[in-house]
C-alpha cells in the first residue's frame, strides 16, 4: 500500500514484471487500513514509511497494524536510527545534543546557546552534506523522525507491541563525510553489514534498523 499513486503504479509494474499479481498493491494511507479485516494478516512490513508520519498518525497506524495482525503474527518496521546522528560529525550531531542532551544539563536558554555555539565550533563541515551530489540528504526540508533504537521497545509497548528482535542495516566503517574522499571505507561498510546486523555498535553507526515486533495480549 502507498499514499502516492505514481509509487503504486511502479509497484504494480514491478510486480507484473516478476510474474506476480499486481493488484495485490493498493492506493491508500497507512492510518486508515479499514479495506481488511480485523486478524487477516500474518505479516506487516513496514520498509520506509514510518518516518514520514506525525506523532498522532503514527499511533493510527500502530492500531491498525494491531487490529490487522492474527494474534501471533509479526510487524516489521524498519526505522532511521537516531542515534546514529551522534556519528555523523556535522548539523545532525549538533542537533542531537540540542534535543536530548542539552536539555538534560542546563535550563538557561542563553547558557544553552552559548554551549551549543561551542560545541559547532568543533565541527569541520557542519553544513555537509548539502541537498546536491552523491550523499546528499532532503532531511531539513522534508519532515522525517527517526527512532532512538536502544528507546524503541519501550516506546512501541504504549502501542500494545513487544518487540522481539532488532537488527542493525546501513553501516557506516566512518562519518559518511570521509566516503566521498576515500569510497573503501563504504565498501568496507556494506561487506561488514550483515556481520555486524546484531552488534551493538549498530546503535552508533548503523543508519537504519528493522524492528521485529508481535501484538502484546
Ligand atoms: C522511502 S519510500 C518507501 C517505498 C517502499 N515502501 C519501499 O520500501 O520501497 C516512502 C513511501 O512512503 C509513502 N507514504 C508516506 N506516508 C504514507 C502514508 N501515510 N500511508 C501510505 N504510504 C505513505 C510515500 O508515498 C513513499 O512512497
Amino acid at each position: 500500500m502507498d499514499l502516492v499513486p505514481g509509487m503504486v503504479e511502479l509497484a504494480r509494474a514491478t510486480l507484473t514484471e516478476a510474474g506476480h499479481n499486481p493488484n495485490r498493491v493498493s492506493e491508500g494511507d497507512v492510518i486508515d487500513l479499514s479495506i481488511f479485516p480485523d486478524e487477516s494478516f500474518d505479516l506487516i512490513l513496514s520498509v520506509g514509511v514510518m518516518e514520514y508520519l506525525r506523532p498522532d498518525e503514527e499511533c493510527h497506524a500502530f492500531a491498525e497494524a494491531r487490529r490487522l495482525l492474527k494474534p501471533d503474527g509479526l510487524f516489521l518496521v524498519e526505522n532511521i536510527n537516531k542515534l546514529f546522528d551522534l556519528t555523523t560529525f556535522n548539523r545532525f550531531t549538533i542537533n542531537f545534543f540540542a534535543e536530548h542532551f542539552i536539555p538534560a544539563f542546563f535550563d538557561s536558554e542563553t547558557e544553552k546557546d552559548r554551549v551549543l555555539g561551542k560545541l559547532n565550533g568543533l565541527v569541520a563541515y557542519p553544513e555537509r552534506p548539502d541537498p546536491e551530489g552523491k550523499y546528499s540528504t532532503t532531511r531539513d526540508e522534508v519532515y522525517t523522525k527517526g527512532e532512538i533504537s536502544i528507546e524503541y521497545a519501550r516506546k512501541v509497548c504504549d502501542f500494545g507491541f513487544e518487540q522481539i528482535e532488532q537488527a542493525f542495516y546501513r553501516f557506516h566503517s566512518v562519518p559518511p563525510l570521509l566516503f566521498e574522499e576515500e569510497p573503501d571505507l563504504e565498501t568496507v561498510s556494506i561487506e561488514r553489514e550483515l556481520a555486524l546486523s546484531r552488534h551493538w555498535i549498530g546503535n552508533f553507526l548503523a543508519s537504519g534498523f528493522i524492528a521485529v515486533l508481535k501484538k502484546t495480549r
